[in-house]
Parts: C-alpha cells; structure tokens; sequence
C-alpha cells in the first residue's frame, strides 16, 4: 500500500471537513482504482480515523486520532518548509537528541522530530522536563538560517513569538511570555523553549528549536512540587484542546516569523516580543548564579538580552537568569 497516497487522502477528507466525497471523485483526483481507493479508507480505520461511507454519496471525516503522527498532522500544515520532514516516535527520551542526531545527518531545515513522550526531556538549565505520553506537544524543530551563532538567542525569542500566537489563535486564551521563553497564562507556566546550537568555524550549521507544549493535562497530571507553577491548554480554557490543531498553527507562525526575521531583521519581532512580554516594565528579581539582583525590566537589546535596573540607578545586562515577579 502506498502510505503517502493514504496521507494525501487523508488530507483530502480533512479539507472537505465532513461532507462527503464520492469514491468515484478520489480515484479520478488520485490515479487509482475504487477499489485501492476502499482500501486506503480501511487504513485510515486502522489508524483511528472514523470516516462514514453514506451509499450514493461517498466518504465523510467524522474524527480522527489526535495522534502526533505524521500521516494526521502533514494534511493540516500550511507552511512552505517547517513540517515538510517529519521524525515521529511513539517514546523516545529526548526530541531534541533525535533532532541533533538528524542535524549531523543533514536533514534539510525545518524537520520536525515529535513524540507523544519523553522519557527524559530537558529543560533550560539542565533541568528535567516532564513530558507525560499523549498529553502535551513535545517536539524539536531543525532550522538552518544564515545568521552568525551570536544571533541563536534571537531565534528562542521569535519562536516565543510564536507560540503566543498560536496558543491565542487555537484556544483564544492570552498567554504572555517571562523572559526570556517561558510562556505563561495567568502566571503559570505552560510552554518551554529550549534552543541549542551546531556550529563550527564557519557559522550555524542547525538551530535546534526545542518546544513543549502542555495540552491537555489536568492539575493532578502535574508532579506535586510543579503543581503550583504549571499549567495547561486545558486547564486554562475549560475543554480539551486538538493536538494536531496546535501543532500545525505553532509550525505555521513559527515559519511565518523566522520568514520575517530573514527578510526585516529582529526589530519587528522584539517590539511584538515585548509587547506580549509579562516582564517588561514590571519589578522583578533575577537570581544569577552568584547573586541576585532586584529591580525594573527595562526591556531587551537587539540580542535578547534583558536590561534590569536596580534601585541604585546601575542598568544590568541579564544573559541568563531565573525570573521571579
Ligand atoms: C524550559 O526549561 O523551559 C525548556 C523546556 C523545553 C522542553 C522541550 S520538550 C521537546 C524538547 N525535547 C526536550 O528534551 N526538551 C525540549
């Protein structure tokens, strides 16, 4: 069976969004027979898909699998490059060693390695990243820009960008981003951005975007210590929230804002950063790891770095700290 004609059809019932369409109009539209094309549908079955077949009228989407799975989620995307490879693994311990590992093999930018869990995802400053199977969205993207490594900072700070769209456009919750790329709604924390770098003498050779992203967790989901901080999708608009819908509108303004950096350059996107920012203009403390500074987040420099002025009047430049508000 060939799995990519079972994608594309996939698509194709995804995009008629439950009217039917006849078996007759998908074998001419796909160059095969109607038996091939019943066939096809079969497997869709096999995977999760519930589609009904009305006699005289054809083939309709009434569900399918919120799976991470390529063959659901390349139907929906609408980007030019992020999402065209995908990696998928039911379990693996970290997205982001898959996506290194395909860097150094010269997978082409914007492969995308997922995984419905993480046996030992990482977060920023060596710590653990907890990615429960099937509830959140734990990915790592591959880009490849033309940028020198000193500007990999700036990345982390579009692809939060991102993400606040996305999460706005999908659930129309609010989120706002704590510097540098926490993402938070109503203060706790849903999203994390790990970004790591491949690079030599001559330049960036991958970007490695690591997000992610909790969906559907209820509280008691969460470890106990986490509790207080963390948050959902779910949580915080009251209903279950389609991975799969996520996942390609996260993708699509990911493209659209590295798209943008590309072609204007940081500027815009530190303005739209700042303006979603929880940080900026707000009393903060950041713990450094040899001391601690309280003060105003006056913003940020064209290289993401936070400027934090304490009460004696002393701006500080912050390149990597913990934030409490
Ligand atoms: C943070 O500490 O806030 C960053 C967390 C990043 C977690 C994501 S989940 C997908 C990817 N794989 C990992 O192991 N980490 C990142």
């Amino acid at each position: 069976m060939n799995i990519t004609v079972t994608h594309k059809l996939a698509g194709r019932l995804i995009e008629a969004k439950g009217t039917a369409v006849s078996g007759q109009q998908l074998a001419d539209e796909f160059g095969i027979s109607r038996t091939a094309v019943w066939k096809h549908i079969k497997e869709l079955e096999e995977q999760g898909y519930e589609i009904a077949s009305v006699k005289k009228k054809g083939y309709s989407l009434v569900s399918q699998p919120d799976t991470l799975e390529p063959a659901g989620l390349q139907p929906l995307l609408k980007t030019r490059m992020i999402g065209r490879t995908m990696v998928y693994q039911q379990s693996c311990a970290s997205t982001q060693i898959i996506a290194h590992q395909l860097a150094q093999e010269g997978t082409p930018a914007g492969t995308v390695a997922l995984a419905e869990e993480q046996t030992a995802g990482r977060g920023r400053m060596a710590r653990v990243w907890d990615s429960a199977y099937g509830k959140g969205i734990w990915m790592s993207i591959v880009l490849r820009p033309d940028v020198v490594p000193q500007k990999a900072p700036q990345f982390t700070l579009v692809a939060a960008v991102a993400m606040v769209r996305a999460i706005e456009e999908v659930t129309g919750v609010k989120p706002e981003i704590k510097w540098p790329n926490d993402i938070l709604i109503r203060g706790k924390k849903c999203t994390g951005i790990l970004t790591e770098l491949q690079s030599d003498a001559d330049g960036i050779q991958a970007l490695i975007i690591g997000i992610g992203l909790n969906v559907n967790q209820e509280l008691s989901d969460f470890d106990v210590q986490v509790q207080p901080i963390a948050t959902s999708l779910k949580m915080e608009s009251g209903k279950h929230v389609s991975r799969q819908e996520m996942v390609r509108a996260i993708l699509f303004y990911l493209e659209q804002y590295t798209d943008l950096y590309i072609e204007e350059g940081f500027g815009i996107l530190k303005v739209l950063w700042e303006s979603y920012s929880s940080t900026i203009g707000s009393k903060v403390r950041a713990r450094l790891p040899k001391e601690t500074l309280e003060g105003i987040a006056e913003g940020i420099t064209e290289d993401g770095v936070l400027q934090l002025r304490t009460a004696d009047g002393k701006l500080h430049s912050i390149y990597s700290a913990d934030i409490e508000m």
